[in-house]
């Protein structure tokens, strides 16, 4: 007996280096649409190359009207190209979510984070994709064809209650970035990465320290006998904050952290120290449980854990008073020179971080972008720049960089080979472990090998005036 269904049009946009892809979206639209086939919601795939009529005129104005416009929402995916260029685009694929876009319909942008070549139109993909893609669209990474058609289900089932309910492609937005904000935490396990942590610390102990003098010689002026509160989020096992704050009189701290086990630690070693609290807390979660009135909200390698540290970070803003700091410090893996040029050593550090889950690294360069955005705006943001190399290190001191700076890849390591499923994976696990080996001796016994890294500090005022 026939039914009354609602169809909803999924219209995939792709450059055509992406023909497989578009296949294969289709099947996973299909397979969603017969996994659902008791309800009355349907999507429908649709592609220009069977829905679009041979009608006369200019082939891409008859996509927009006959598709475009009459679709409810846009899978957009890109592989090594940005496409062909249209009348006043830079591909036909950007006129249509441009399009799509401005008619307020949702657009889903996933990045195949395997490709990857030396061509102008993959430089331009890229660079497309760091000015635009993670601002106002719903974006991902896929890295093989099985990893797409997961992303694709699961994305079906979460835009069906939002489409149903007529919702705007700011409304799901702006609920679906709240929703991931609220579900994600890091992978990250400190508790694995003890060492290395106390070696970070230990470096950027000097740095950070001559950057907070300033600081918080502002806020004892702002704040004259009241103290001072200050939250430390992402706070580990306590070592950092206390090496950072405890010089300093009449203040308060509040360190939380995710993990239960470094807040443990952080309690026990601090027992003796009143004005230092530890709380077991996910940040994620601090817009309904911290209080809103802070001095400083200091941060240091953590929000590049963090999928939507943008939000996070705005969220955290609000928590500070009207005189308050946020010193955020983030590394830049971006800024890293290796000489001599080394293949494995650019093997290394490009596998690993294409690792699903491994963090952003190269958060460093957005910190400013991110506060220059904050919903209510600082008055002023200060730039840091943290540079260490390996110029006349040699021995303990060699052996020290290497762990700090390429340590925490074998806990990557650890993870793809773990958690992944795909023989393929498990290889790469092997090659990159075996390279780490190999880099390490390399490293450490051969002191004309050069190493220069970058991590970068961004610290704003609310108000700032003096
Ligand atoms: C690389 S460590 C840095 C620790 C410390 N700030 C330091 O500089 O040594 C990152 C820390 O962030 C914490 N973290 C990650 N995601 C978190 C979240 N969602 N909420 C709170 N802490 C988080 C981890 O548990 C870990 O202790």
């Amino acid at each position: 007996m026939p039914k009354e269904v609602k169809i909803f049009g999924v219209f995939i946009a792709s450059p055509s280096d992406a023909k497989n892809e578009r296949e294969l979206v289709k099947s996973v639209v299909n397979n969603w649409n017969a996994e659902h086939y008791e309800t009355d919601f349907r999507y429908e795939a649709i592609l220009w190359e069977s829905h679009a009529k041979r009608n006369v005129g200019r082939g891409q104005d008859i996509i927009n009207e006959e598709l475009v416009d009459k679709s409810d929402l846009m899978i957009a995916i890109f592989k090594n190209r940005l496409g062909t260029p249209t009348g006043g685009f830079m591909s036909a694929t950007l006129e249509e979510i441009d399009r799509f876009q401005k008619a307020g319909k949702p657009v889903c942008i996933l990045f195949s984070n395997e490709s990857s070549n030396d061509t102008q139109e993959y430089i331009e993909l890229q660079k497309w994709k760091e000015n635009n893609a993670w601002n106002g669209f719903l974006t991902g990474e896929f890295s093989s064809q099985q990893d797409l058609s997961e992303i694709i289900r699961q994305e079906l089932t979460k835009f069906r209650p939002m489409l149903e309910g007529g919702a705007t492609a700011e409304e799901i937005y702006s609920k679906r970035k709240i929703q991931e904000t609220y579900t994600e935490s890091s992978s990250y396990d400190p508790t694995k990465d003890k060492e290395r942590l106390r070696l970070q610390s230990q470096a950027t102990l000097k740095f950070d320290k001559e950057h907070l003098d300033s600081v918080m010689k502002y806020l004892r002026e702002k704040k004259g006998d009241q103290p001072i509160k200050i939250l430390d989020v992402g706070c580990a096992d306590g070592t950092v904050t206390v090496s950072r704050f405890e010089g300093y009189e009449n203040i308060n701290v509040l360190g939380i952290d995710i993990s239960s086990k470094q807040i443990s630690r952080a309690i026990e070693n601090n027992k003796d120290k009143t004005n230092f609290t530890f709380q077991e807390l996910n940040i994620i979660e601090a817009e309904s449980l911290l209080d809103t009135d802070y001095d400083l909200i200091f941060s240091v390698y953590v929000m590049h854990h963090l999928k939507l540290s943008d939000v996070v970070m705005n969220n955290l803003w609000k928590k500070l008073s009207g005189n308050g700091v946020m010193f955020v410090r983030s590394p830049d893996d971006g800024l890293k020179v290796n000489f001599p040029e080394n293949d494995n050593l650019n093997y290394l550090l490009t596998t690993t971080d294409k690792i699903k889950g491994s963090s952003d690294r190269k958060h460093g360069r957005k910190l400013y972008t991110f506060m220059k955005r904050f919903e209510d705006k600082p008055s002023k943001i200060d730039l840091k720049y943290f540079i260490d190399d390996t110029s006349n290190l040699t021995g303990d001191g060699r052996e020290h960089y290497f762990s700090h700076y390429y340590g925490y890849r074998n806990q990557e390591i650890d993870k793809l080979a773990s958690e992944t499923k795909l023989p393929g994976d498990i290889k790469t696990a092997e090659k990159i472990n075996n390279i780490m080996i190999e880099q390490k001796e390399r490293f450490e016994d051969s002191s004309d090998v050069y190493s220069f890294s970058a991590a970068i500090l961004a610290i704003a005022y609310k108000d700032f005036n003096i």
